[in-house]
């Protein structure tokens, strides 16, 4: 499989032996089970654990849903949206709605913003459509997804009725527990459990992302060889310095504990975007707590060079970026050369553009190390399923790695419920009436 290649000599960092043993006991953790949040490694092995048959059901119900519908909603937020996002941008050309013939479903995304605008647009928007929606949630009771699955459901129901709505709408939830998986068992849903033992964050490799990509017609499967390739190449036992998980852990690891604070991921594809939400929320959940944990930041390029270029370069010195550099553009086009020459650029005549795009990126990589910004990059073949997969995977694995060397639990997310409480006691909902009466106070 053509894999990532993971380049840190502009990083600034030499490893020692100590810190190669060091990264290496804490992936142990995640071998031996033997770590905080230990109840939350299901992910480590997962990619190698999917069943043929779990693909088959997949695909079969993904199958269902594009005859159905041409317009599908997504429903889930967090964990439950940003991979099946982030690999939907990746695979897709940005200008499909433009071109006539489609013969995909478009796949959109609700319940992963409270805004009553973009839920009310994207209602009348899919009135213009056959629908179908995905609604996921591991908890089963987030808010955010439950407001929009409730309008959904009602307007499915509406058009569908109830038997033939049964049939268009698809549940991703708990084996046992929570108010989706009541619904999904009382009306009849299809539904595809997401693993106790696999978190929100780590979940992109289960029907969470695997289901709405594959309705969308992404090659699930190769995106999961991919994954089972880069489980193989940073396993247990794997040599450190064949190890690009253990090495990336390792050499952001370096740089926090220098002062390097914030680490932006960057690319200078912008289908790439959405992989830097996912990441973002990858790395802030699980390494943002006990007062630690790198910020996680992102740009895309070169469009971000004419808007947070300046701060990079010349602003507070506490950054390093991770560069995610694609090797092979999918498409060819060439400079021409103009007689007149009026724009001047006829020096870059009979270049490619993906070539001027390779320059800018070195000369912004000299540039900002020159300023004292660290500079890891890492190098993707091309933009395609399997390595897609690779690359989810391989941050998943560094994650974990890092977080253990952080000292904290990667796998929990406790601060994410303040603004729960806050939010419910706000609202009156029933069993908050302490805190609401304390927060009213407050205002
Ligand atoms: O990583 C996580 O666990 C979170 O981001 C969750 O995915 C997010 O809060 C959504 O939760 P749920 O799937 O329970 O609706």
């Amino acid at each position: 499989m053509k894999t990532l290649k993971l380049d840190i000599r502009k990083s600034g960092i030499a490893i020692s032996d100590a810190m190669k043993q060091q990264a290496l006991e804490a992936a142990d953790l995640l071998y031996s089970g033997k770590g905080a949040g230990n109840d939350f490694l299901g992910w480590v092995n997962l990619p190698s654990s999917i069943s043929d048959e779990e693909l088959d059901k997949i695909t079969a119900t993904a199958a269902r849903l594009r005859e159905k519908a041409d317009l599908i909603i997504c429903i889930g937020i967090g964990g439950s949206y940003l991979g099946a996002k982030a690999v939907l941008e990746a695979m897709s050309n940005p200008f499909q709605y433009l071109h006539k013939q489609n013969n995909n479903p478009t796949v959109v995304f609700a319940g992963q913003n409270i805004s009553e605008d973009y839920t009310y647009e994207l209602l009348e928007a899919s009135k213009e459509h056959s629908i179908a929606t995905i609604v996921i949630s591991k908890s089963g009771t987030t808010t955010e997804p439950a407001i929009a699955f409730r309008l959904f459901k009602a307007e499915i129901e509406k058009r569908y009725g109830k038997e033939e709505a049964a049939q268009r709408i698809v549940a991703i939830t708990d084996k046992a527990r929570g108010a989706l998986k009541t619904q999904a068992d009382n009306e009849g849903y299809t539904s595809f459990v997401i693993p106790d033992n696999v978190g929100g964050r780590f979940s992109v490799l289960t029907p969470v992302g695997l289901l709405p990509l594959a309705a969308a017609g992404i090659d699930v499967r190769a995106l999961v060889r991919g994954a089972q390739a880069m489980e193989q190449a940073t396993a247990q036992g794997v040599a450190f310095d064949e190890n690009p998980a253990a090495i990336y852990a390792v050499t952001r690891y370096q740089l926090y504990k220098s002062g390097k604070k914030v680490e932006i991921l960057g690319s200078y594809e912008p289908r790439l975007q959405y992989i830097n939400e996912w990441w973002k929320q990858l790395y802030g959940e699980s390494e943002g707590k006990d007062g630690k944990g790198i910020f996680p930041a992102s740009v895309t390029l070169t469009a971000d060079l004419h808007s947070m270029g300046q701060y990079i370069q010349q602003g507070e010195r506490t950054l390093f970026e991770t560069i995610i550099s694609v090797a092979a553009p999918r498409h060819h086009i060439t400079i021409e050369h103009d007689e007149a020459n009026l724009d001047g650029l006829n020096f870059l005549a009979g270049k490619r553009i993906s070539e001027v795009n390779a320059k800018a990126e070195l000369g912004v990589q000299l540039a900002h190390v020159d300023g004292g910004v660290p500079n890891i990059r890492i190098e993707i073949p091309e933009i395609n399923e399997e390595v897609i997969g690779g690359l989810l995977y391989f941050f998943e694995k560094a994650c974990g790695i890092s977080g253990y060397m952080l000292g904290v639990n990667p796998f929990n997310q406790p601060g994410v419920e303040a603004y729960k409480k806050n939010m419910f006691a706000l609202l009156n909902k029933p069993g908050y009436e302490e805190e609401s009466k304390a927060i009213l106070a407050r205002l």
